[in-house]
């Protein structure tokens, strides 16, 4: 008997790899364990034999019909592995082709206008010798407050209402601005460097406020930069973008990182001036804060204010893809509705 086990166990080894399907894995399991399986065949004979026999037979049977278990076993999850890779292979889709090429019967869609507007302007800054740089939606207290000259009993932490994690250490950054932090910590001066991305604000919406939109921040420091500097590279931006001369104005404004701030509005593109639900009426939309960094900022990213000056400004991206394409509630932007992103193949 312990012969025709062993001669079982070969048969068994060498034929359980050869099984591709769960069917025929089921089928293997009975011939072998099954009431009338081989495995209980050859145990026929036990009610005859002696005790000695009767103990070695029985404990090689059990130790095989443990290793029948696990080979299942393991050969089940093998085929499902199979299964699952060649249902994978199936599927498989090209994330990174195109619109022009029709991918399997998917419907290509469009370019966010966010995306379209930020490539644009990466292209315009990158034409003027910036940098781009990037930094992480989740930050904390000194790269988003702090360093900005924004203390923590400073009144103008509440100008920006905070996503703040339970720890009240981190936060979803509240603007760009972090990232001028970042570029100075990063760069040796002279630098010039813009920085888009995704900013968050715990705020009730409107049609011109959203809790996630995106702004461009850029920063320039060198030697005796001007505010003329800034209007500059401020104006050849704004031609660029909008490709025509738009009307604009400059207003002191207060940010605890820059001294002189300045407000930059452009005259409404959507009503021209006469006054809509975007621009509250007023024929103006701020779009371009901005002013020259403030020493304690320059200081906390570890540039000696005394060698080196700059400019800084926050862009508001969305409100540029508004007055561009004409859309009069922000929330189109992020309603997921492929019939609006459809309509901005072009880049
Ligand atoms: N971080 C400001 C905000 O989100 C925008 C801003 C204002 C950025 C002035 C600047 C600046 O760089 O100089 O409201």
């Amino acid at each position: 008997m312990l012969q025709k086990l062993e001669e079982l166990k070969k048969e068994f080894r060498e034929s359980v790899e050869g099984l591709t399907d769960k069917n025929s894995l089921a089928k293997f399991k009975s011939d072998y364990l099954g009431k009338k399986g081989k495995l209980n065949d050859i145990l026929k004979g036990m009610r005859s034999a002696t005790t000695d026999v009767k103990k070695s037979v029985g404990a090689a049977a059990n130790e095989f019909k443990q290793e029948i278990q696990e080979s299942l076993v393991k050969q089940l999850a093998k085929i499902e592995i199979d299964e699952i890779n060649s249902q994978l292979k199936k599927s498989w889709q090209d994330v990174t082709l195109t619109d022009d090429v029709q991918v399997k019967g998917l419907q290509a869609s469009g370019y966010h206008p966010v995306t379209l507007i930020q490539r644009e302007i990466e292209d315009i800054f990158i034409s003027m010798g910036f940098d781009i740089l990037d930094g992480p939606h989740i930050e904390d207290d000194f790269h988003n407050f702090e360093a900005l000259n924004i203390p923590a009993t400073h009144p103008a932490r509440d100008m920006q209402d905070t996503f703040w994690f339970t720890d009240m250490a981190h936060l979803l950054r509240t603007h760009t601005s972090c990232i001028q932090v970042r570029g100075m910590e990063a760069h040796e001066p002279p630098f010039k460097f813009v920085g888009p991305g995704k900013v968050f604000r715990c705020e009730a919406t409107d049609a011109s406020h959203e809790m996630a939109f995106h702004q461009l921040e850029g920063m320039m420091v060198g030697k005796d930069i001007s505010v003329a500097n800034l209007i500059y590279f401020m104006k050849t931006l704004l031609s660029e973008i909008f490709r025509k001369d738009v009307n604009v104005r400059l207003r002191p404004g207060f940010f605890p990182f820059v001294e002189p701030g300045f407000e930059l509005d452009i005259e409404c593109l959507i009503c021209g001036g006469t006054g809509c639900k975007v621009c509250k009426q007023s024929g103006w939309v701020e779009l371009l804060p901005c002013g020259m960094v403030h020493p304690n900022v320059l200081r906390a990213g570890g540039i000696d204010p005394e060698q080196w000056n700059g400019f800084a400004f926050g862009l508001g991206l969305d409100r540029l893809v508004m007055m561009r394409y004409h859309i009069d509630d922000i929330r189109h932007l992020h309603s997921g509705d492929l019939r609006f992103v459809e309509q901005f193949k072009a880049y």
